[in-house]
């Protein structure tokens, strides 16, 4: 079929933002702060204090930002009936949809001065929920939601593991979340701001960004690379297995991307805290599998990993179950999606572009007997 021209709107600025830049020689910044040095320097909650508030948090402020995502987290019984209904096989992003969604009928957003209590209240109870279905659902036990932990990581994998989690778990996660919290206008962020131009409630554009990044091509890639990690035995067989792959012309999830060009700058962070978790765990090989179809990515087709691939791995030797992967992505990403819901609402139009007609040309009316 012949491609369309503009097709994907690549390259195309679709309006303005102050919340990141993403450049394509492999740069991403938050807010003037470079990806590098927030995964090494800050917390989850500080990135998000600074996305959402537009400035680094003092001490004061931080501690006081913690607090209130504590107090906030607290799941409503009437979502905790929701959560048990939904049938084990059920896909997550639709459980993480179904949750934002519902939130939206138990505690409507009355006016835009709630925004910032949402995407608090969103952000802790859209963790503990997930899990909270996980484990109804596969492994008919209802967990209690309280943990002791201040960060969403600790808490998240705390609930997941009932165990108390080590410090090199807990940091990656967090790391995890920053690198996933804000990627300027990506397709499931522009949903969101699409909506958020109509002046509609906040719940209604965040459901609608969750199904976009449901999709495989958006945050679903970190679930597929797993999936074809899991079918790799060996590093003898992944040497030949992405040349197989694109002989057969299949994508290799987890690869390249829209915008970066040589190198996505999230994709080494991630990758060595794998190295890390890897040494000692024993599915090891798993990493070392990464490695090699990286390698091979490379050299055959100059295609680089972006930030899912390496985070396969990684969220597999934290005990993350496969399904709960791109519910994470959705976590860390209310975030983002929310800044950028703020900034729309701040100076707003409504987003109507226009479209290239490439139909027939005009023609007379045919009455149904003559056609
Ligand atoms: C991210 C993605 C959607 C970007 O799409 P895009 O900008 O439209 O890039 P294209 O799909 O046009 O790719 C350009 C070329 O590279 C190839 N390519 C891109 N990603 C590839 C991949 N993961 N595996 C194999 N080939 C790939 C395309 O087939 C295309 O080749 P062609 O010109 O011979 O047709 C695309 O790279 C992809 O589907 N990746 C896999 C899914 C993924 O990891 N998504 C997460 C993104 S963060």
């Amino acid at each position: 079929m012949k491609k369309l021209q503009g097709a994907g709107l690549r390259g195309q600025s679709a309006g303005q933002t102050s919340l990141s830049t993403v450049e394509q020689e492999g740069s991403l910044r938050y807010l003037g702060y470079s990806i590098e040095d927030l995964a090494k320097n800050a917390t989850f909650e500080e990135v998000a204090y600074l996305l959402l508030h537009g400035k680094l948090p003092k001490y004061e402020e931080l501690k006081e930002f913690e607090n209130e995502l504590f107090a906030l987290r607290k799941v409503p019984s009437s979502l905790l009936s929701v959560l048990e209904s939904i049938p084990k096989d059920a896909h997550p992003m639709e459980v993480i949809r179904t949750i934002v969604s519902f939130m939206g009928v138990i505690e409507p957003e009355v006016s835009f001065d709630e925004q910032l209590k949402i995407t608090k209240r969103l952000l802790g109870v859209t963790t503990s929920a997930i899990v909270y279905w996980y484990k109804f659902s596969h492994h008919s036990r209802k967990i209690d939601l309280h943990t002791e932990e201040k960060s969403i990581a600790a808490h998240f994998l705390k609930l997941l593991s009932e165990k108390d989690v080590p410090e090199l778990n807990a940091k990656t996660l967090d790391v995890s979340l920053t690198l996933y919290a804000e990627h300027e206008f990506n397709a499931s962020t522009f949903t969101g701001r699409v909506c958020a131009s109509t002046m509609s409630d906040i719940y209604s554009c965040l459901t609608g960004a969750v199904g976009s990044l449901r999709g495989p091509l958006h945050g679903g890639a970190n679930e597929e690379a797993m999936k074809m990690l899991e079918e790799i035995n060996s590093i003898d067989e992944a040497k030949n297995y992405v040349s197989q792959k694109l002989d057969n012309k299949e994508k290799i999830m987890g690869f390249g991307h829209a915008v970066y060009s040589i190198k996505d700058p999230r994709s080494n962070i991630i990758k060595e805290y794998s190295k890390k978790l890897s040494l000692g765990h024993p599915d090891r090989v798993l990493h070392e599998v990464a490695e090699v179809i990286e390698d091979q990515m490379w050299s055959i087709k100059k295609l680089f990993p972006n930030t899912d691939f390496f985070h396969a791995p990684a969220y597999h030797y934290l005990g993350i179950p496969t399904k709960l992967f791109t519910p994470l992505f959705a976590i860390a990403r209310i975030i983002g999606w929310s800044a950028h819901i703020y900034e729309q609402r701040d100076n707003n139009r409504i987003i109507r572009p226009s479209a290239d007609y490439i139909g027939p040309e005009d023609r007379d009316w045919l009455d149904i007997d003559s056609r």
